[in-house]
């Protein structure tokens, strides 16, 4: 089958990149990207690049290139569902918050929703393309309402997982360590494979998309970020370690990394993982490994998160502990509050929880984030529900400028590894602080000598 028209719903942070570069790679293929949200939509067409809603580095001359073109950001769902071959469903999969499942399952109610519309919509055969992560099985669920719709119409439904790490989002799908598709192994099942090998193939060498039973795709998608948080537990497992008995955890990840079965590769000690994807991803895992009462599968994964969230309040633990053990009034200055560098993007960052504990010590907090508003700060925060807006606005404030948001502090906390922070002037830095003047670097980013030299008190994570 020839394609030449896709759709995509939801224009978020999977979606929006993807079809990006589907629409750059693929010239023949008309892309439309859908979402509900109004104004994440006017943002994606918003006539300065510069404004889409994404920061991705890369992403603004991609959309540039293809948008109008044949990349096309709409708010009507129902026509671009009518007029595509293939559908992918690319909308918010995060942990529930309510009824059975907790805190622990994805909450599905969104790709449920696609997964009706398109059976309205539909007047002829279709490919849906499962590009959310999803529990394995899901295809199952999508399937009986699709297939119950009563108008005739034959859906294929492939399992298309997107590995894609924000910050490097636009390298990571233009040159993707693989692609993996799942499907049916009928005939038919077959068929629908090969026509999203043959979008793929625009730019991805053969050797690199892989296909599967459409249960093996989704859980792999699970499985590949349970192994990656792990690594990360595990590093941060020994920091701990490291800063008790004199061993530098940088000396021993790179002693360790440098044994080819081990790799180099995500083992940077931290102040704990965020991101939109971890933790509620594992989470899922541990609920699917429970629900077919496999609960040592379930408690081996679970101590990844249990160990990410004791780096969290060990962080701040220790900020409180060197600071006299007391913050109450106290100027504490974080540098970045986004998930990782070179994304705008806050979800579950170790940022919002360090915050929410320190100001729980009554600590004052200025944020600096290249990339992160005042607002998204206090949303954040709010979201939690600890205290009301009104309290937190009392006790977190963000400035545009870093050498303003570090004067008169007591201590500073880098939260994020933004390159920035490396260029920093930070004898003026320190001249600005109170004395003693000191550094939490919750990412190992600056030189300790350095910053010894300098006359800091400077903690590191894991030496
Ligand atoms: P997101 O919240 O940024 O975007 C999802 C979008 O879907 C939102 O804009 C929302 O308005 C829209 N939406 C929800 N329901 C809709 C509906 N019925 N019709 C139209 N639009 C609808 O989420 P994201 O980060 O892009 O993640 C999407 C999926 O991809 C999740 O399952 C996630 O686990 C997975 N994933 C994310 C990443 C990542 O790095 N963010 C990487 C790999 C996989
Ligand atoms: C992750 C997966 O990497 C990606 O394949 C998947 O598609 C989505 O989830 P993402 O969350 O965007 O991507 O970023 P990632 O680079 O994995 O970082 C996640 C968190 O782990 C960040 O907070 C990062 O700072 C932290 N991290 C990463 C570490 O603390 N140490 C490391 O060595 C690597």
């Amino acid at each position: 089958m020839k394609i030449t028209k896709i759709c995509c719903i939801g224009a978020g942070y999977v979606g929006g990149p993807t079809m990006a570069v589907i629409a750059q790679k693929c010239p023949d293929i008309q892309v439309t990207v859908v979402d509900l949200n109004e104004a994440r939509i006017a943002a994606w067409n918003d006539a300065d690049v510069a404004n889409i809603p994404i920061y991705e580095p890369g992403l603004d001359a991609i959309v540039a290139e293809a948008r109008g073109r044949n990349l096309f950001f709409s708010t009507e769902v129902e026509k671009a569902i009518d007029e595509a071959q293939i559908i992918f469903i690319s909308v918010n999969t995060p942990t529930k918050t309510y009824g059975k499942g907790k805190g622990m399952a994805a909450d599905l109610k969104y790709i449920e929703l696609c997964a009706r519309q398109i059976a309205r919509v539909a007047k002829d055969n279709k490919i849906v393309v499962e590009k959310s992560t999803l529990p394995v099985r899901t295809a199952e669920a999508i399937k009986s309402i699709l297939d119950h719709t009563g108008n005739g119409v034959q859906f294929q439904i492939l399992s298309n997982p997107e590995f894609l790490a924000e910050g490097t989002a636009v390298q990571d799908l233009l040159h993707p360590d693989r692609i993996l598709i799942g499907g049916d192994s009928s005939e038919e099942g077959q068929k629908a494979i090969q026509a999203l090998v043959g979008v793929y193939s625009n730019w991805v060498a053969a050797d690199k998309i892989l296909t599967t039973n459409v249960w093996s795709s989704e859980l792999s998608k699970l499985t590949a970020n349970a192994f990656l948080a792990q690594r990360i537990s595990s590093i941060n497992a020994m920091s701990e370690l490291c800063e008790k008995t004199g061993a530098d955890v940088n000396e021993v990840a790179k002693a360790i990394g440098m044994d080819s079965r081990i790799g180099p590769k995500f083992l940077k000690a931290s102040v704990g993982f965020g991101g939109s994807c971890f933790q509620k991803d594992i989470l899922n895992l541990v609920y699917i490994a429970k629900s077919y009462g496999l609960n040592e599968v379930a408690d081996y994964w679970e101590q990844v998160i249990i160990m990410n969230d004791h780096q969290k309040r060990r962080f701040s633990n220790t900020i409180v502990q060197t600071l006299y053990n007391t913050v109450a009034d106290k100027k504490i200055t974080f540098l970045g509050w986004a998930f990782k560098k070179d994304t705008n993007d806050t979800r579950e960052s170790a940022a919002i929880y360090v915050a929410d504990a320190l100001v729980n010590e009554q600590a004052q907090i200025a944020v600096y984030d290249p990339k992160v508003s005042e607002k998204k700060v206090l949303a954040d925060l709010d979201y939690l529900e600890t205290r009301t807006s009104a309290q937190n606005k009392a006790c977190v404030a963000s400035f545009e400028d870093p050498y303003l948001a570090c004067k008169g502090a007591h201590a500073i906390a880098i939260l994020t590894e933004w390159d920035e922070f490396k260029e920093y002037d930070w004898k003026k830095i320190y001249d600005s602080m109170q004395k003693p003047a000191f550094v939490f670097d919750g990412r190992n980013v600056l030189n300790a000598a350095e910053m010894k030299a300098i006359g800091f008190v400077y903690h590191a994570i894991g030496s």
